[in-house]
């Protein structure tokens, strides 16, 4: 069993963090710092401690030369700054930046930090150019970054199901416990999703049906409805022979096979739209409202109807628990919106236990209803699905190793 940031002797230790600090950030602009907030909780409980808290964390990929300035994490520890000032009142928070990833001249920082003072270390996919230590998890690197400290806290669920050197190298060699976010993710998803009381309800939405089918294979067994939308329901429509013009789907024969099969053994549990607002192949302004079944050869469904909705909200009043993933329709276009925002609404003025399960469905709550009662908004895309196909993810079966911890001589 892996053991939680309380169980950890960590007062006045040195502290390797692995957080995830992936933001999108345009023009050095962070347009979303949602995941760092989340990781102050962590941060706030080894300052308080007296920790030396030496950060790691992944921003964006490195394939090329062109993609190192670009991605490093400079704003992000600016941002963590003014997070730990104006959010948690340090006044005097020491907040110091290593450009290297790897060197003596950061060994001799990190050995220089005081008690409640913090060291962001440059993004760790800097080591993926040109030989991708970081994402093969090269030993020696894992080996260094354990080196800096006493013990290792991963905080970052969202980058869990990634086998790195920054999230599951450094574990084996160095006494690793999990922080409050990582745990906070696992423990949502663990009662709404793996363990859910029901009536449980799964609204699956997004583009691309490929990217989904095993997380929808995992749980149509255990919900009582799967409403979809997007591109997934579309590609659930073809499958029934319904003319979807030229809307989103994915066009793959042995992915239609399983779907056709799956809508006859489930036919119970698979709600589909049966109404849309499309728009046209040809024409930007034109949007119209439709049935299902009168959708034209050159129409793209775009946004769910008001009878979808309708529909889907009598399933929604009656869950106890609700698991969400991906959004209505293209949400970004404000004529668009509208059934995105109406769900959120929906959902949120249920009763139920409503989790999101991170990327497109938590940026739209964050973007049309900040203030909510939703019991969960999950940092992790990738991390959420995977943990839901395996009931495990790579960082987490890290922390649970036994091995003997090495003496580290670097
Ligand atoms: C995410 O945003 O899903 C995580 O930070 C993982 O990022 P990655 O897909 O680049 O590994």
């Amino acid at each position: 069993m892996y053991k939680t940031l309380k169980e950890m002797d960590i007062k006045g230790k040195k502290v390797v963090l692995r957080c995830d600090f992936n933001v999108p950030i345009k023009d050095g602009k962070i347009l979303d710092d949602n995941k760092i907030v989340a990781s102050l909780e962590t941060i706030k409980y080894l300052i308080d401690n007296d920790c030396k808290v030496i950060i790691l964390s992944h921003l964006g990929k490195i394939k090329e030369k062109s993609d190192l300035k670009k991605n490093t994490l400079v704003p992000v520890a600016k941002r963590l700054l003014k997070l730990l000032t104006s959010e948690l009142n340090y006044k005097n928070i020491h907040v110091a930046f290593s450009n290297h990833t790897r060197s003596n001249v950061l060994k001799e920082k990190v050995d220089a930090l005081k008690e409640k003072e913090i060291l962001v270390l440059e993004n760790t996919r800097y080591e993926d150019f040109p030989n991708k230590y970081e994402s093969n998890c090269d030993e020696e690197l894992s080996k260094f970054w354990a080196s800096l400290g006493d013990v290792f806290v991963n905080d970052a669920f969202a980058s869990a199901h990634r086998a790195h050197a920054s999230t599951v190298g450094i574990a084996k060699h160095l006494p690793s416990c999990m922080g409050f976010l990582f745990q906070k993710e696992l423990e949502a998803l663990d009662q709404n999703v793996m363990n859910p009381e029901k009536p449980f309800t799964v609204i699956m939405g997004g583009a691309k049906l490929e990217d989904k089918i095993k997380v929808i294979n995992k749980l149509i067994s255990k919900c009582d409805h799967l409403l979809l939308t997007g591109g997934i329901a579309n590609t659930f429509l073809k499958a029934l022979n319904i003319n979807i013009g030229f809307s989103l789907y994915s066009d793959n024969a042995e992915l239609m096979q399983e779907i056709k099969q799956m809508l006859l053994d489930y036919k119970d549990k698979i709600v589909l739209p049966f109404d849309a607002i499309v728009g046209s192949s040809y024409d930007k302004e034109y949007t119209n409202y439709k049935t299902i079944d009168k959708i034209e050869d050159n129409e793209i469904i775009l946004d769910l109807g008001n009878k979808t909705m309708e529909k889907y909200k009598e399933y929604i009043n009656e869950s106890k628990t609700v698991f969400v993933n991906g959004t209505a329709g293209k949400y970004e276009e404000e004529k668009y919106s509208n059934g995105t925002k109406t769900l959120l609404n929906i959902l949120n003025d249920s009763s139920a236990s409503v989790v999101f399960g991170g990327g497109d469905s938590t940026a739209s709550v964050k973007k049309f209803l900040p203030k909510n009662n939703f019991t969960y908004l999950c940092t992790g895309g990738g991390a959420t699905l995977d943990y839901i196909i395996n009931g495990t993810l790579p960082a987490i079966e890290a922390l649970k190793g036994e091995e003997e911890y090495e003496i580290l001589d670097i």
